[in-house]
């Protein structure tokens, strides 16, 4: 019997709450830590654990038949792949921020200036649809040090507690987006797989409706 690919986080916020939620509805994984792929022992669902930006391809190829995943991802790069269910934790926005001495009363006040992100395409729609031309510097990680090394006027990232963007002297000053972490699926699944992923959903609506 094929099991179904789920994919997760390898590390970072979303990991703990995504476990979280395979343990309430009853998927217990052996979980060596370092493993990057763990099989459930008492369902046909197979864990991956893969960073965040590379799970939306690996969805598209069908490599992995689905994926607990923040809804901001796959607007960055998703296009093309279904989201079943909408998870509830791990609320984050993509948000502007700027210096903290820094003026800024509208988007327009960007144009022109260096913007970092590991939001390009979020970024770039956001941009387009407001008129605004900035220049965008792709960063991994750490994006809010940018205006500080003099990198970058403002910088585009997720925020959750604001505490990074508050100990690198950033103020947020615009919502791109809000996101929550989301179930989403492979445009290329088997119906024996398609049968697995209905289980699981079912019950991931059971638990959601009893953490209300
Ligand atoms: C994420 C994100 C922000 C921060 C937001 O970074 O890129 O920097 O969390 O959370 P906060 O508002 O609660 O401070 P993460 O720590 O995951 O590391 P990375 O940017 O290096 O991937
Ligand atoms: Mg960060």
């Amino acid at each position: 019997m094929s099991k179904l690919r789920i994919a997760v986080q390898k590390s970072g916020r979303l990991n703990e709450d995504s476990m979280g939620i395979l343990k309430d509805i009853g998927i217990s994984i052996d979980n060596g830590k370092d493993q990057l792929k763990a099989s459930a022992r008492n369902f046909p669902v197979e864990v991956f654990y893969l960073r965040n930006g590379d799970i939306p391809q690996y969805l598209k190829d069908g490599v992995v038949d689905a994926a607990i995943i923040g809804e901001n991802v796959l607007i960055e790069k998703g296009e093309g792949i279904n989201i079943v269910e909408k998870l509830g934790f791990s609320t984050c926005r993509v948000c502007i921020a700027v210096p903290k001495s820094a003026k800024y009363s509208s988007i327009q006040d960007l144009e022109g200036k260096r913007i970092a992100t590991s939001y390009p395409n979020t970024v770039q729609m956001y941009l387009d649809k407001n008129n605004v031309k900035a220049n965008l510097h792709i960063i991994n990680g750490s994006v809010e040090i940018a205006p500080n090394i003099g990198l970058a006027d403002a910088i585009v990232d997720i925020v959750s507690s604001g505490s990074t963007l508050f100990k690198n002297n950033l103020k947020e000053v615009d919502t791109i987006l809000k996101s929550e972490a989301v179930l989403a699926v492979s445009p290329v699944l088997s119906e024996e797989k398609q049968a697995i992923l209905d289980k699981i959903q079912f019950r991931m609506q059971s638990v959601l409706k009893g953490r209300q």
